[in-house]
């Protein structure tokens, strides 16, 4: 076998995926085929699950026993709740979604089975408890109650339901829904990696999606839209926008919310995003946090668009949230509320014909030398 190495495992093709297809220099994403704008258009997240667990689109039975199934599978069992409460609330959110979802692992008897029909049924589970976790984390960040979940919701206007105590509007239950479908699933990223490489070795699911929840909370992956959301806080007004931006690029600042690793043109998501971003700041009359990302856009796509760094998913989903009332430091738990579906996706396909994963590394130590007794080292 020929040895090649690849800083990152860029460009390395790591496993073989009928689930997401992406052209990074086109612009182009789809879900088992079919274009991200037509499912932010026509379909919901319920179904966008199904297309990932199933790889094909739902009949109109099998739609509503999913989303009966997602409902079912909302209430977190009270000793998860109780632990939720004594845990810091000030603690990272994704770090408090890592420990739930650990200790949810202690509540499923399934936990272990790596069989399909285990794998699809913790995929209802977990990706019903996300989001239940997740509007709870908020509610408790903000010292209030949590809220139990709504048994008919839809999944994404149940999640608006537990986080605020009220049921959202029609609109505002589509964009979210429309952000979760755009984020549901995105071919290999380090966090789908690291819970493949996890799954990989036969273990339980809920260690495999710790790991993913630990991945995505970096800044170089999902926490990036957190860390927009306070850039364009901090930058205040568009009358700023410009400056800062250059200041910031002169000084070899990353920008966030642009760049990609596969994308070397605008993101397809972002561009989609960037709608609602628009219809939500004239919604709400309040078009400041909108106007400030068109210059930033502007200014770093001037600066930066020729070596093929342009928005990216991060940089208005966070505002989307904004403006939908969500604090930023829930948008990465947001994030996995979505990507628990691509997730789980991956790992039914992935296990069907698993493979250990187990790279090697190139070594530059010292060449093979002895070991020298305590009393006769330098
Ligand atoms: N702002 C400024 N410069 C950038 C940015 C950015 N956002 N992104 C890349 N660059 C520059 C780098 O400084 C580097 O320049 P150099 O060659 O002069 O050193 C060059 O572009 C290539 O950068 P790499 O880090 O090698 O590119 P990579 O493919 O690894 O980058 C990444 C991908 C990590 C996402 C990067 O673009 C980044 O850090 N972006 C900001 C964080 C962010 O938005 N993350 C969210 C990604 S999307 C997601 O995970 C959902």
């Amino acid at each position: 076998m020929t040895e090649k190495f690849s800083r990152g495992l860029e460009g390395v093709i790591a496993a073989e995926s009928a689930l997401t297809y992406i052209d990074g220099q086109k612009g182009i994403l789809a879900y088992v085929g079919i274009p991200i704008e037509e499912l932010a258009e026509h379909a919901t997240f319920e179904e966008t699950v199904f297309l990932l667990l199933h790889q094909r689109l739902p009949t109109r039975s099998e739609l509503q026993k999913l989303s009966e199934e997602l409902a079912d599978q909302r209430p977190l069992p009270a000793p998860v709740a109780a632990i939720l409460k004594v845990l810091p609330r000030q603690a990272s959110p994704m770090s408090l979604l890592r420990t739930a979802i650990s200790v949810l692992g202690h509540f499923d008897p399934q936990a272990d089975d790596t069989s399909p029909q285990a794998l699809q049924a913790k995929a209802i589970k977990l990706i019903a408890q996300m989001a239940t976790l997740t509007a709870a984390i908020g509610r408790l960040r903000q010292n209030q109650e949590t809220i139990p979940p709504h048994p008919t919701l839809s999944h994404s206007a149940n999640f608006l339901y537990m986080l605020t105590g009220k049921e959202p509007a029609d609109f505002a239950a589509r964009v979210f829904d429309v952000a979760l479908i755009l984020q549901a699933d995105h071919e290999f990223p380090a966090s789908t990696f690291a819970s493949l490489v996890v799954a990989s070795t036969l273990t339980d699911t809920y260690s495999a999606i710790s790991a993913a929840l630990g991945a995505l909370k970096g800044p170089l992956h999902g926490g990036a839209s957190e860390q927009v959301v306070q850039m364009i806080l901090e930058i205040g007004e568009p009358a700023k926008a410009e400056q800062y931006i250059k200041e910031k690029l002169a000084r070899h600042e990353r920008i966030m919310g642009f760049g990609h690793r596969v994308y070397k043109t605008y993101d397809p998501r972002a561009r989609i995003l960037k709608k609602y971003s628009q219809k939500l700041a004239e919604q709400t009359k309040d078009t400041r946090l909108f106007e400030i990302e068109q210059i930033v856009e502007k200014t770093v796509i001037d600066a930066l668009g020729s070596r093929g760094i342009f928005p990216n998913v991060d940089f208005y989903s966070g505002t989307v949230c904004y403006y939908l009332g969500i604090e930023p430091a829930l948008l990465t738990p947001i994030f996995a509320v979505s990507r628990i579906a691509g997730w789980m996706a991956h790992m039914i396909e992935y296990v069907a014909d698993n493979r250990l994963f187990r790279p090697t590394t190139r070594y530059v130590g010292p060449p093979l030398g002895h070991y020298i007794p305590i009393d006769k080292r330098a």
